[in-house]
């Protein structure tokens, strides 16, 4: 008879055990599959934030800049100035001859007798004028093909990136007279000049997609 009781509570104590471990295992796969579903959606954040294009600081920059036309009458900074300068002077030339000169008007009559010069000085409170002297360029010997022109224009490339990381406006002004502007700065004489940049504090934001650039697809080509 006791021995029949010691079996039953033998029994009784191993099914208890039992369904203890299995509740105990159950309850420890559903923090396992939590923990997992947890790091699934972790994964997949992660996926997602890996492989979503990702701007880096340069490319923010090229697509918030835009042509300034209009600025207030608050002047550039020395400081400022002295930062798109710096930006201009660290631009790379073809053999790194450096063929580039910049002239920075700044004063009111200087900038009185600009307007002489081009129609788009849009009343800045700076302009800069980046020219070269293809004497003192690198030559292709290919074909002869001079290189100050694209010297000067990745300085002003830089001029113009600067400017805009530094919250500031301008526009590459081409369409000036060059003899307007020896005849009245015969300091620049013997210079090309390549690009006018009207510099300031911009005035207004420009409108939503002011300009539509080619896509990709159009612009590129794979051979
Ligand atoms: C070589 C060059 C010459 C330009 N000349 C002038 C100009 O004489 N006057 C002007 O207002 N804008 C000028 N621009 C500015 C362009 O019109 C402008 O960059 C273009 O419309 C694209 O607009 P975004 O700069 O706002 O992106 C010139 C731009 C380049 C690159």
């Amino acid at each position: 008879m006791y021995l029949r009781f010691l079996q039953i509570y033998a029994k009784k104590s191993y099914i208890a055990e039992k369904t203890n471990t299995m509740s105990r295992k159950k309850s420890l796969l559903h923090r396992l599959s939590d923990i997992s579903k947890i790091h699934h959606r972790a994964a997949f954040t992660d996926v997602e934030k890996h492989t979503a294009p990702q701007k880096s600081d340069f490319l923010r920059l090229a697509s918030e800049r835009y042509s300034c036309r209009a600025f207030t009458e608050a002047p550039v900074s020395d400081k400022h100035l002295s930062s798109i300068l710096e930006a201009a002077r660290l631009a790379p030339t073809a053999q790194d001859r450096q063929p580039v000169h910049i002239w920075v008007f700044k004063s009111a009559e200087a900038l009185e007798r600009i307007k002489q010069v081009t129609r788009y000085s849009y009343d800045a409170p700076l302009v800069i004028l980046v020219g070269c002297y293809p004497a003192k360029a690198w030559v292709r010997a290919a074909d002869g093909k001079n290189g100050a022109e694209v010297d000067a224009a990745i300085v002003g490339t830089h001029i113009m990136m600067e400017t805009a990381a530094l919250g500031l406006g301008s526009t590459w002004v081409g369409s000036f007279d060059p003899a307007k502007l020896a005849e009245l700065f015969p300091e620049t004489a013997g210079c090309v000049p390549v690009a006018l940049f009207p510099i300031g504090h911009p005035k207004a934001k420009p409108s939503e997609n002011h300009s539509k650039r080619k896509s990709i697809e159009e612009l590129v080509s794979e051979i």
